[in-house]
């Protein structure tokens, strides 16, 4: 998932053993996740920066320079396609001029680069052990290579520690490993070389300063990024929904069934993914809904992404639940994986046995909101108290909802997205790929419907209508993406792709979702401009 990846391999070359690394190009998460794609297979350690370099260059030259949003690796070489890109990679390094330190490191470097323990290994030798530490043991530490030194993982709930801890922390440190502590992509921290006989009291020293939490890894461990609390681009609050999730987890690990510990969930404030949630068995990133005159916010339920074999797969939404419901679907969609699974089977090969229909079900029986007045804390976010209204529309003197002409057309569209999935599910990508088309042009006619009563179905016209509209006025805006989203629109429009594949499909489904919460929040904003809609 990243834009260059380096997976380590030993490999016989004439009898010799020889080190090298596979090279994957084009990763990312961000808005629309691409797979990293393979562009070469074992390429010796002298040889991966000049080819690291022949790539940056490529990149270069012709990697976007007018659009921010796409000046990415990933958007590259999925314009030109793995093979020609790999090509033009080949081109370049041939003609690169020699440069010494390619090599340099491998001769210098590597041979004097020694970590030293700053204890040496003793064993356990029969020691009595704190309360608590067994369990801690098997979640927070594992075995170094090295016979008798193990990896501490001190488990930082939502990745905080306040700067009283980080000074202890700093001393446990010297005391039991020396000056070294590594931060982790879970947002924990470790230690490393930590003797045997050194972990019961480096156990009781962490308790001590309120750094002993166990679960490391497991469900409670949850990933957040800061969301509405500190991001300006936040839509919901990731780490008030993260503390709830952890808090209501914790109070039940005791009796959590095996199957669930390990699962990984993971969340965004919203589609950035700087919460990684396309990398989680479950994840989360926030969106907002409008219920009345008010906005509810909401997540996004992706589920079945794969955290191991380096990010092996990216997940997919599964539909959009108000942020109060969320423990409740967790418990829904892992009481049923308890229930339901076969013997080995794991979280994601559940997922797909089960089926998107039947996921989809399963989540969509959360997606009721109501109104405020029976239950105002759905309109504030965890955490959060503060409630938002969009502009100042009023209550009319009908008690009844208002339901908008919008929200009728929109789920429409939401309808045929999820059957753009479905396609996807049965390897009709060309199927896949239209229905991902229809939805966007079905979400952008909801749009213009509000202004258009009588703009009719061809594509044509609704991208035209859209555009005139709602992209040169730029009413369709996002505060920050700017018309990121209606490119997605414009450019499959005019694109059309010939060969829609598996990734090409995956990757224009998130689009379609991506342009139907900008609808969505586009209606929003607009609705706290006007005061419209239709009573039904
Ligand atoms: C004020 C806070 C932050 C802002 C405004 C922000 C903004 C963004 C934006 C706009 C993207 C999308 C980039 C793209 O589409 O390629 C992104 C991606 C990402 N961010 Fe952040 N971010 C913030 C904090 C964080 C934090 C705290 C972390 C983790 C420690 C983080 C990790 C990531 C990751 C992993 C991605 C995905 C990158 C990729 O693979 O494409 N971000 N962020
Ligand atoms: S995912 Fe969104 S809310 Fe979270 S840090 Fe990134 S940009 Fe901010």
């Amino acid at each position: 998932m990243h834009d260059l990846g380096f997976l380590a391999r030993v490999k016989d070359v004439d009898g010799e053993k020889k080190r090298g690394f596979d090279i994957y190009v084009g990763g990312g998460l961000g808005t629309v996740p691409h797979q990293a794609k393979v562009l070469a297979e074992f390429v010796p350690e002298e040889e991966i920066l000049p080819i690291s370099q022949a790539v940056a260059r490529v990149f270069a030259r012709l990697g976007e320079k007018q659009n921010r949003n796409r000046a990415r690796l990933k958007f590259l070489i999925a314009k030109l396609g793995i093979d020609e890109f790999r090509r033009l990679v080949a081109e370049e390094r041939a003609i690169l001029p020699h440069d010494d330190r390619w090599a340099g490191y491998v001769d210098d470097y590597l041979p004097n680069y020694e970590e030293v323990a700053l204890k040496t290994a003793v064993s356990l030798n029969g020691i009595s052990l704190p309360e608590g530490y067994a369990d801690w043991f098997k979640t927070n530490v594992y075995q170094q290579r090295q016979d008798g030194y193990f990896v501490v993982t001190v488990n930082l709930p939502l990745g905080d520690l306040t700067s009283t801890q980080a000074f202890q922390l700093a001393d446990i440190a010297s005391k039991y490993v020396g000056d070294n502590l590594r931060t982790t992509v879970e947002q924990n921290i470790v230690l490393r070389w930590v003797s045997e006989a050194d972990l019961p009291n480096v156990y009781n020293e962490l308790k001590g300063v309120g750094l002993g939490d166990g679960g490391a890894g497991t469900i409670v461990d949850i990933t957040s990024c800061p969301g509405t609390d500190t991001c300006k681009l936040g839509i919901a609050a990731s780490r008030g929904l993260a503390g709830e999730l952890r808090t209501r987890l914790a109070a039940r690990s005791a009796t959590m069934p095996d199957a669930i510990k390990d699962l990984k969930i993971k969340i965004s404030g919203c589609f950035n993914s700087c919460g990684q949630h396309h990398v989680a068995d479950i994840g989360f990133f926030g969106n907002s809904r409008r219920r009345n005159n008010r906005t509810v916010p909401h997540f996004q339920v992706v589920l079945g992404g794969k955290w191991r074999e380096n990010a092996g797969s990216f997940g997919l939404a599964m539909g959009v639940v108000p942020s109060k419901k969320v423990p409740d679907v967790l418990d829904a969609i892992t009481e049923r994986y308890v229930a339901e699974r076969e013997r080995g089977e794991n979280f994601q090969d559940w997922v797909t046995r089960l089926g998107k229909r039947d996921v989809k079900k399963l989540v969509t029986a959360f997606t009721d909101v109501p109104i405020y007045e029976e239950q105002p804390s759905f309109y504030s976010d965890w955490g959060d108290p503060r409630e938002f209204s969009i502009g100042d529309m009023g209550i009319g003197e009908c008690a009844g909802e208002v339901v908008t002409l919008f929200s009728i057309e929109i789920a429409r569209a939401e309808g045929v997205a999820f059957d753009a999935l479905l396609a996807l599910d049965d390897k009709d990508y060309a199927l896949a790929d239209e229905r991902a088309y229809r939805a966007m042009v079905l979400a952008a006619r909801s749009l213009v419907r509000n202004q258009f009563l009588d703009v009719g179905d061809d594509p044509d016209q609704i991208v035209s209508e859209f555009r005139t509209r709602y992209f040169d006025t730029q009413l369709f805006f996002d505060r920050y993406a700017k018309g990121k989203f209606a490119r997605y629109l414009f450019n499959r429009h005019e694109n059309p792709n010939p060969n829609p594949t598996e990734d090409s499909a995956h990757q224009l489904i998130e689009e379609a979702n991506l342009f139907i919460e900008a609808a969505h929040a586009c209606d929003a904003r607009l609705a706290g401009a006007l005061a419209g809609g239709v009573t039904l």
